[in-house]
């Protein structure tokens, strides 16, 4: 394949799905061009890499990303436009290098992304490749990942009163994407129904899940199983299982103490009620059940529960290859998130999920709470053969866009598998 000559890089801001500023860039070659946007996360780990915003109090209360644009359009586009390009790695690692700050806080990761992203899909369509074809690993099968579907928010993403931030359906016993989306799609329908007839509010959170006044995480788990049950589905892992991104650092005091309702939890507290959660919920998996910097709480977690209930680190591990192998010889979690935007290029995106792949963990691929039209990261799912996706509910058009492309690529190529573990439905 001959190297990438990139003749030009444009950038500009537009809004994402909570109506702030984000970036859209452009990327083109003398015949190809391809336009990317970039996410934005409102419960962050703080490890993330650098959102650039241009801090001008008289535009968006300083959420501007012209400086991020001017990114784009001045150095990067230099640098892109500099030497043709063998490959993403390549140009990753020059942007990487160009920027010298540890966070991507000269350049912005968001500017660096943004390319990365539009590059990726101009080598996909030099490849003459879908998306997903030209992300594929090394020895690992391109699949389609069972959708996780946040059908109520609560913690940072809605004004609930519920501590947890995600409870998800994921249909891991659906045979297709297609019946997936629609089993998703039902049981969003019926969970309306529910909440109205109970008398609770049916708007939205940031994500497109409902967000009715609760205050125990049990109660929204007991409104979901029901929500499922009367949809016509069975519960499990031979149906829709349940899935919980808590979040918890998000509900963690300065004493150390983790917030749910009126109480306050000691982290060995709070491992305890995930196992009633786990023992009374077909819940298959959780997400940051401990805050990012409780380890030992974190270990304890894993102890209990990692045998049997996937446990995913996001806030502590921000798709960064060194900080999971780290976390995976003290025996912290055993799966991964992976948000392009926390660690900043395509390239480290794919690094994150090889750390993966070499210690055992399963890896679930995620949108921001801040999203936008661009449906990236179904094929990232697809090709890295994740098994697994997050991005909100069944509804929004910044939500159904990734389900949507998922359905389009299944349908486009009938031979794919879909669930979560390869060589299983699921
Ligand atoms: P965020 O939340 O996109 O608001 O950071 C998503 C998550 O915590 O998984
Ligand atoms: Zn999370």
């Amino acid at each position: 394949m001959p190297a990438l000559e990139i003749v030009d890089l444009d950038a500009r801001e537009i809004l994402d799905s909570r109506g702030r500023p984000t970036l859209r860039v452009t990327a083109a070659t003398g015949t190809l061009r391809a336009a990317a946007s970039v996410p934005s996360g409102a419960s962050t780990g703080r490890n993330e890499a650098h959102e650039l915003r241009d801090d001008d109090p008289d535009r968006y209360d300083g959420a501007g990303v012209r400086l991020a644009a001017a990114s784009v359009t001045g150095e990067l586009r230099d640098l892109a436009r500099s030497q043709p390009w063998s490959s993403l790695a390549d140009l990753d690692r020059a942007m990487v290098d160009l920027d010298a700050t540890v966070g991507r806080y000269r350049l912005g990761a968001n500017a660096i992304l943004g390319v990365s992203m539009a590059v990726s899909r101009l080598f996909a369509q030099q490849e003459k490749q879908p998306l997903w074809a030209s992300l594929r690993l090394p020895g690992r099968a391109a699949r389609l990942p069972v959708p996780h579907f946040n059908v109520l928010n609560g913690g940072a993403h809605a004004d609930t009163g519920l501590a947890f931030q995600e409870f998800m359906v994921a249909p891991l016993g659906a045979p297709s994407t297609v019946e997936a989306v629609r089993a998703g799609a039902d049981v969003y329908r019926h969970l309306r129904k529910l909440l109205a007839e109970g008398g609770h509010s049916v708007g939205l959170g940031d994500e497109g899940g409902f967000a009715p006044r609760l205050a125990q995480p049990e109660e929204a788990l007991t409104l979901l199983v029901q929500a499922i049950k009367n949809a016509g589905y069975p519960l499990g892992d031979d149906g829709i299982a349940l899935a919980l991104d808590p979040a918890a650092s998000q509900f963690r005091g300065e004493d150390g103490s983790y917030r749910i309702g009126d109480a306050r939890l000691s982290s060995a507290e709070l491992v305890e009620r995930y196992c009633e959660i786990v023992r009374g919920f077909p819940v298959w998996s959780i997400e940051d059940g401990m805050a990012e910097d409780d380890d030992a709480g974190w270990r304890e977690l894993t102890d209990r529960l990692g045998e049997r209930v996937q446990l995913v680190g996001d806030d502590n591990f921000v798709t960064n290859a060194k900080l999971i192998r780290r976390a995976a010889a003290r025996g912290i979690a055993n799966a991964a998130l992976v948000k392009p935007n926390q660690v900043g290029t395509v390239t480290e995106t794919l690094d994150a999920i090889q750390a993966c792949r070499d210690h055992g963990y399963t890896w679930m691929v995620s949108h921001r709470s801040g999203e936008t039209g661009d449906d990236f990261i179904a094929d990232l799912a697809v090709g890295t053969g994740a098994g697994q996706i997050k991005a909100g509910a069944p509804a929004r058009g910044e939500r159904v866009a990734k389900y949507n492309r998922l359905m389009d690529i299944e349908t486009g190529h009938p031979g794919l598998p879909y669930g979560a573990r390869p060589g299983s439905t699921r």
